[in-house]
């Protein structure tokens, strides 16, 4: 398997803790729909490449040609990467998805004028559902729940239905490649036939799926290629670069753009200015992150080499190994399981009679697990999964703590080893449930504290002390 041969290219593979009963512990990490691990070798790439860092805005300098060709180098691979070499651009904006979906929202409003209604499932993260929303649109959801409230993820005659009822004003059709909640992958190239059918664009939240599943956005047949898609270099194992998206090349030289200033412009006079020509400059106000650019091309030849098919096929097996494991815990409950479609490993549960929060502050403090709990910013899908639960609470102050989940999500760097921790965790909190619960206390504002131990995270990383360490031979050489 890839993770016992790689998980060391990785950096926080190696971190070691005192649990509260003052037991080593290395940090086993199960949060990767957040953000994933960095991968060391494009950051040991990036390094060697920041002392021929330059601005790209600059042009003659033999370190500005070397930033240019950085970057007309990342662009191309990055394209490459996500099958689309031909007739897409790359846009690199703010640190995550949630940059480029804003500016879609906003800008795509001149796309389709007349058109104002936008359709997202409601299975989205808030990041794909507000910014259509604000953005003076019609947003239409798409229920991913069927009328007997089984789960049904994002269903092709659903979307079919709506787009018949909507016909002639939908702009674009907004979803999620996978879900962060329940790790469902989305048949992206079937909703982008339909929306063309009926005369939307296609956007694609890539998010989740990026650093996990190979992709083509664009198709033999061009009504089943994606318009646009946008993804996050931090889930991408590269925290530290930006926000992306691709989009058709003819598609993104409608948009108007979204930031004006200095490097989209190809001419300005006191009175009067020219965009540029090129979409990519277009796109590109002020100064891109170069070496987060680097970074995530780097990253993403890491991934290519391994081989996104091979890192599929694994993490689909892992997952399926992590689901079945959880679901054999009586306690357990594993969410929107129920549907047996491809997921990526982001899995989402709750252990009987146990606040989420509680459960996750249990699971770091006494197993070194780090997990996800709450909403994961997907209010609407997350109340729907628990709806049911949430009826069958009696006392109304608990609610709070009920509203919520616990997320277990999967990098390269997860092993069955760390499912199985999680697992032991897991029956060895139900078996003592009572002990775990009697360590904490609730506050005024539905959290949890342990009544003794805390982490002291600066024994792990103390700002002060760092910087002292790493500037002081410069300030003593100078005197300071
Ligand atoms: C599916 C999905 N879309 C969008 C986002 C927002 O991404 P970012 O926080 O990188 O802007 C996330 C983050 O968790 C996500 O999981």
């Amino acid at each position: 398997m890839l993770p016992n041969k790689i998980g060391s290219a990785f950096l926080g593979m190696d971190i070691l803790y005192h649990d509260a009963h003052n037991k080593p512990r290395t940090r086993i990490y199960l949060d990767s729909a957040a953000s994933t691990l960095a991968l060391a070798p494009a950051q040991q790439a990036t390094q060697q490449f920041l002392k021929y860092y330059s601005n790209t805005h600059s042009s003659v300098h033999l370190t500005a040609k070397i930033s240019s060709e950085v970057v007309n180098w990342a662009q191309k691979s990055i394209l490459s990467f996500f099958g689309a070499s031909e007739g897409y651009d790359v846009v690199f904006q703010g640190s995550g998805a949630t940059s480029p979906l804003n500016r879609l929202a906003k800008g795509m409003r001149t796309l389709q004028k007349d058109k104002k209604i936008v359709m997202v499932s409601l299975m989205e993260h808030h990041s794909n559902d507000l910014p259509h929303r604000v953005h003076d649109n019609n947003v239409i959801h798409i229920p991913v729940y069927d009328k007997n409230g089984e789960f049904i993820g994002i269903d092709l005659d659903t979307i079919e239905a709506l787009c018949k009822e909507y016909e002639g004003q939908i702009n674009y059709i907004a979803v999620t490649a996978a879900s962060n909640v329940s790790g469902h992958i989305s048949p992206i190239h079937d909703i982008a036939e339909i929306a063309h059918k009926y005369g939307a664009y296609i956007v694609v939240d890539g998010a989740q799926i990026a650093a996990h599943s190979p992709l083509q956005l664009n198709q033999q047949d061009p009504a089943r290629s994606i318009d646009f898609f946008v993804f996050s270099g931090h889930k991408t194992y590269a925290p530290g670069s930006p926000g992306v998206l691709i989009a058709k090349t003819e598609l993104l030289n409608q948009l108007e753009p979204e930031f004006y200033g200095g490097g989209m412009v190809a001419e300005v006079s006191q009175y009067n200015y020219q965009v540029a020509s090129q979409s990519f400059d277009k796109e590109h106000a002020g100064t891109i992150n170069i070496p987060g650019i680097f970074m995530l091309a780097s990253v993403l030849a890491f991934l290519d080499k391994l081989g996104m098919e091979k890192i599929y096929q694994e993490e689909c097996e892992l997952t399926e190994y992590l689901i079945s494991q959880l679901t054999n815990i009586p306690e357990v409950k594993v969410y929107a399981d129920t549907l047996k479609k491809q997921r990526i490993g982001a899995v989402s549960f709750n252990l009987k009679d146990m606040p989420h929060e509680l459960l996750s502050l249990i699971l770091n403090d006494y197993f070194a697990i780090a997990v996800r709990n709450d909403c994961f910013c997907a209010h609407p899908f997350v109340r729907e999964c628990l709806v049911d639960e949430l009826w069958d609470i009696e006392d109304e102050e608990d609610l709070p703590l009920y509203r919520g989940m616990v997320r277990a999500s999967i990098g390269l760097y997860t092993t069955k080893e760390h499912i199985d921790a999680l697992c032991e965790a897991l029956k060895e909190i139900v078996t003592k449930r009572d002990f775990y619960i009697s360590q904490y206390e609730r506050t005024r504002d539905n959290h949890f504290t342990h009544k003794t131990f805390s982490i002291n995270t600066n024994a792990h990383f103390d700002i002060s002390k760092t910087l002292d360490q790493i500037f002081s031979p410069y300030f003593e050489s100078c005197g300071a």
